[in-house]
């Protein structure tokens, strides 16, 4: 079988000019240029998580990202929709401080007040390089916002966690929903960040149930997803493509901290942990032993996203300049040893391999 499934599928790829329905995982730090121009080589399409990267920056990473895989190579961008102000405990955030300093240098007092790029400027920065796709996490850009989008030409994706945000994204004009399982490495994209982990569902539930609730809104499947068989698998639940992330931070061109790479290979499905205690939102990093003590009985509870970001940031420098995994920030989705023959392979052949793999699965179906 399954024409129907393939035939949507590559129907969606074309009209984004994709080869294959495949897509990279925006990812904030974890997305150089070489890896999405590797996926576009393959077939697919690029992903930016450029939260982390100011108007500059951005312009800087399109440029080079153009220069190698094309003028018109397709690219989504992704931002954070910012959460509401912190509610700052300057005696809590000491306690913090203290606990990781046991953990990696001293903390400075101030380290807390650390701001991600302001959202309105990168937005701005966005339109402006007009990539194929805008996608938003972690909420819902304004209505401004998503006029501006439409105005320019550039798609505008909604990532979600659950049936109320898929719901809500596609009343709000979403040109394609992201559906992402709770197996997903990296952060949790809960539209109110105190439900991000009550409210986490895995893919095989949440999938079928968003695509029933806003056809004929396409969705795409992320989290967990990492060989032929979670491809053909999501696509045959109603998605009309896949997002990879954890799959791609085994290739050649991740250029992530090496520690973090090479335990990814044989990371089972059970080492993984939902945590607070890099940034102060959930998300799912293999399971360290700074994880462990996180979450250990007599810890301090993490500060507020975007606080305990902040907080962590001479811990996470050091360990990455240590080559220390139990102490760098390494995000892992639940799949991750499921993509281990990646490991040091380019993504460009990997991204055509899995799916030639995954519609031959579903043409013997
Ligand atoms: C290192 C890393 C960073 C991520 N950063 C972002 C981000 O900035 N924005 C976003 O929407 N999703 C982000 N994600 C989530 C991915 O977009 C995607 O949902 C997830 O990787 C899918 O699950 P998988 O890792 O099991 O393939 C990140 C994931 C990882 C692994």
């Amino acid at each position: 079988m399954s024409q129907p499934t393939s035939a949507r599928a590559l129907q969606f790829a074309q009209g984004l000019g994709l080869r294959v329905p495949l897509l990279m995982a925006p990812m904030a730090g974890a997305s150089p240029v070489a890896l999405a121009a590797a996926v576009v080589q393959g077939g697919g399409m690029a992903g930016y998580g450029a939260l982390l990267h100011g108007p500059a920056a951005i312009a800087d990473w399109v440029r080079g990202f153009r220069a190698l895989a094309g003028a018109d190579a397709a690219l989504q961008i992704n931002l954070w929709v910012p959460d509401p102000q912190p509610v700052r405990d300057a005696a809590h955030e000491a306690r913090v401080r203290a606990f990781l300093s046991g953990h990696g240098p001293e903390v400075a007092a101030e380290a807390g007040d650390a701001l991600p790029p302001d959202f309105d400027a990168q937005m701005e920065a966005v339109i402006e390089v007009r990539p194929r796709a805008f996608s938003s996490i972690m909420g819902l850009p304004s209505p401004t916002w998503v006029q501006g989008l439409r105005q320019a030409g550039i798609a505008w994706w909604a990532v979600v966690t659950t049936l109320a945000e898929a719901r809500a994204a596609a009343a709000a004009g979403a040109d394609a929903i992201v559906a992402q399982g709770a197996e997903a490495g990296g952060h949790r994209g809960a539209f109110d960040a105190a439900r991000a982990r009550d409210e986490s569902i895995g893919l095989l539930a949440l999938l079928p149930q968003v695509v029933d609730a806003v056809a004929p809104v396409p969705v795409i499947a992320t989290g967990g997803i990492a060989d032929a068989r979670g491809i053909a698998a999501a696509l045959t639940l109603g998605a009309s493509a896949v997002q990879l992330g954890t799959a791609y931070l085994h290739c050649a061109e991740a250029g992530i901290a090496p520690a973090w790479q090479s335990a990814l290979v044989d990371n089972p499905p059970e080492a993984t942990r939902l945590t607070r205690a890099f940034s102060g939102r959930w998300g799912r990093s293999l399971a360290t032993g700074y994880v462990h003590a996180a979450a250990a009985p007599g810890a301090p509870e993490p500060a507020p996203y975007p606080v305990q970001r902040g907080l962590t940031a001479a811990m996470r420098k050091a360990a990455e300049a240590a080559g220390d995994v139990q102490h760098l920030q390494a995000w892992a989705g639940q799949s991750a040893a499921l993509a281990a023959p990646w490991a040091g392979q380019s993504a460009a052949t990997k991204t055509n391999a899995a799916w030639v793999a995954a519609l031959a699965l579903l043409q013997a179906g």
